[in-house]
This record gives C-alpha cells, sequence and structure tokens, in this order.
C-alpha cells in the first residue's frame, strides 16, 4: 500500500457532501483528472485541526506554493492515450476506480491494463484499433 505523505481519507471528506470533480477539476480537454490545489484544502483547514500535525504539514505546502507530494496509484505509461472526459460521458468514476467514497485509503483496486481497457472497448462496441491508444492522430 502507498505511503501518502497526509492521511488524507476519501471516506472522511466525502461525508462532507464534496463532489469528486470539486477536487479533482479535469481541466481544459479533460484528459488528466488532476489532484487538488492546496487552497482548496485550504478553505476548510485553515479553521479546521489547525492543531494537526498534519494539517500543520498541509498548511506549510499551501504557504510554500508548493503541491503535495501525493504517491501516484493509476498510472499508465506515456505510450498509452487516455481521456478522463471521454469516458465520464459512458460511464463513471467507480467503474475505474472502485467505490472511493468509502475508501480511507486509496490503492489500485481495478485494473487498468490493457485486456481492461479492451473488454470495455468490446462490450461498449467501441474501437480497439492498436492507434487509438497508443498513436492517436
Ligand atoms: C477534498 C478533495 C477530494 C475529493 C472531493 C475527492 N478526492 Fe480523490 N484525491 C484527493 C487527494 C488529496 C488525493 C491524493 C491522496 C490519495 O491518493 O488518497 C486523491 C486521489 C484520488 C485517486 C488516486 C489517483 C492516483 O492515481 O494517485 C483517485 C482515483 C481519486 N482520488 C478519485 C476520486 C473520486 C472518484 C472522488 C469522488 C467519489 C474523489 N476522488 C473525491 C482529493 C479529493
Ligand atoms: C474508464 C476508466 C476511468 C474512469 C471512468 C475514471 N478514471 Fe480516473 N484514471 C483512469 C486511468 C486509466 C488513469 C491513469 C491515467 C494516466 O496515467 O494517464 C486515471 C487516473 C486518475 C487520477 C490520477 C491523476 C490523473 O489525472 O491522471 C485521478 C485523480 C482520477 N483518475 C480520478 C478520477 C475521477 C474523480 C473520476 C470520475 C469523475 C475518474 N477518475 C474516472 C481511468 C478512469
Ligand atoms: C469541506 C471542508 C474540508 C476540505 C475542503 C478539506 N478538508 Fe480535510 N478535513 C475536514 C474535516 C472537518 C476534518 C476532520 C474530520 C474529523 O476528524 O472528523 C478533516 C480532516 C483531515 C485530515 C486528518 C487530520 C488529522 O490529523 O486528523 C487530513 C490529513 C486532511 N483533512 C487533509 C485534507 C486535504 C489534503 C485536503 C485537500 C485535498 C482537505 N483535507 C480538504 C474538512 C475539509
Ligand atoms: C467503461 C468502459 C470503458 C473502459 C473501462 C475504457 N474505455 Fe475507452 N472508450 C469507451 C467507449 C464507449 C469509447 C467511445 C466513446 C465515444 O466514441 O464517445 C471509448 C473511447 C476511447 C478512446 C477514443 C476516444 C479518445 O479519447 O480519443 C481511447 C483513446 C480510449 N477509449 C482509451 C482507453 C484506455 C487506454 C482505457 C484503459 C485504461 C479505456 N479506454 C478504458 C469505453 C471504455
Ligand atoms: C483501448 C486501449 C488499447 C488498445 C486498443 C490497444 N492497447 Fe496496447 N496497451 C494499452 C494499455 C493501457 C497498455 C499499458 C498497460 C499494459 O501493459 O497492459 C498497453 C500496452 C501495450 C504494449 C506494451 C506491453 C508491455 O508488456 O509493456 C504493447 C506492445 C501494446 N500495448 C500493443 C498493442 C497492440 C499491438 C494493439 C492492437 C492490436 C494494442 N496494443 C491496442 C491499451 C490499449
Amino acid at each position: 500500500m502507498a505511503e501518502q505523505p497526509l492521511p488524507y481519507s476519501h471516506k472522511t471528506h466525502l461525508k462532507m457532501g464534496l463532489k469528486c470533480t470539486e477536487c479533482h477539476t479535469m481541466p481544459g480537454t479533460g484528459e488528466v483528472a488532476t489532484f487538488p490545489a492546496e487552497t482548496k484544502c485550504m478553505t476548510c483547514h485553515a479553521s479546521v485541526k489547525t492543531d494537526s500535525p498534519h494539517i500543520l504539514k498541509l498548511t506549510e505546502y499551501a504557504k510554500k506554493k508548493e503541491p503535495v507530494p501525493w504517491v501516484r496509484i493509476y498510472k499508465l505509461p506515456e505510450f498509452v492515450f487516455f481521456s478522463h472526459k471521454v469516458h465520464l460521458k459512458v460511464t463513471d468514476c467507480a467503474k475505474c476506480h472502485g467505490p472511493v467514497a468509502d475508501r480511507e485509503v486509496m490503492t489500485k483496486e481495478k485494473p487498468i491494463d490493457m485486456n481492461s481497457c479492451m473488454a470495455c472497448h468490446d462490450e461498449h462496441k467501441a474501437s480497439n484499433e492498436c492507434n487509438l491508444c497508443h498513436n492517436p492522430a
């Protein structure tokens, strides 16, 4: 299991009614989901749990305008093209990442290998031509 720089819990935070895309903003063409800006965290943590050593650490990152160095869980090799926005037209986050709102700690609980991509493309009658994912025009 990846050791993260801060013990951030999706379960704790999603219970407060936050939406996935408030933190994972998918700017522009929506290829990347992105990690939240520290200023987003500080909208609450400027006043919430300020005595916690973890929140002090978070505050330091925010002050220095340095991103928290989160350890990546889902990562494709550079030679694979993938767009979040395209896929959110046909499915939801849970299909590829599991029930995140129930998780204290993120693990790679769903596969993102070539077979899993292709199986779903078959199911939806989407193309499985090599160039679709490996050399998009
Ligand atoms: C308050 C902000 C916030 C909200 C809301 C949020 N996340 Fe996250 N998410 C994070 C942070 C911070 C991390 C990095 C730490 C970690 O992996 O737990 C992360 C990591 C992830 C990752 C792992 C990415 C990787 O490859 O390392 C996935 C997948 C993810 N979130 C999906 C979701 C989904 C799905 C939802 C909605 C159900 C959601 N998140 C809501 C802040 C948020
Ligand atoms: C069809 C599958 C699929 C769906 C649906 C999906 N993701 Fe992902 N997600 C991926 C893959 C594949 C990666 C790795 C991408 C890479 O490394 O280029 C990823 C990476 C991420 C990351 C790491 C940062 C990044 O941008 O690469 C976050 C955060 C994340 N997803 C959040 C979400 C959230 C939030 C949703 C729903 C709003 C969602 N994902 C829906 C497959 C999916
Ligand atoms: C909507 C307000 C809100 C936002 C936005 C928010 N948090 Fe929190 N966070 C809380 C609350 C409230 C708690 C305390 C929950 C509890 O202890 O019951 C908490 C707890 C935590 C804790 C545990 C602290 C400890 O020592 O117990 C960490 C770490 C944390 N948040 C990190 C983050 C990060 C990183 C972000 C930005 C990605 C973030 N939070 C965004 C409200 C928020
Ligand atoms: C939920 C089922 C599903 C999964 C899982 C899935 N795809 Fe797709 N994908 C689709 C569908 C359906 C389309 C066609 C969407 C359209 O044409 O609007 C598509 C289209 C695409 C496209 C072409 C559109 C674009 O973005 O240019 C690429 C590239 C792609 N997928 C890559 C991947 C990769 C890489 C993975 C695995 C990491 C993956 N897909 C996993 C259903 C899926
Ligand atoms: C729907 C998306 C998709 C399509 C279509 C696709 N691939 Fe892939 N391919 C991936 C992903 C994701 C990976 C990286 C993860 C993995 O190795 O399984 C990958 C990895 C690979 C690798 C590297 C394997 C390794 O062991 O490092 C080769 C070679 C490859 N693909 C060839 C092909 C060929 C040939 C085709 C056409 C018959 C094809 N791919 C079609 C998504 C796709």
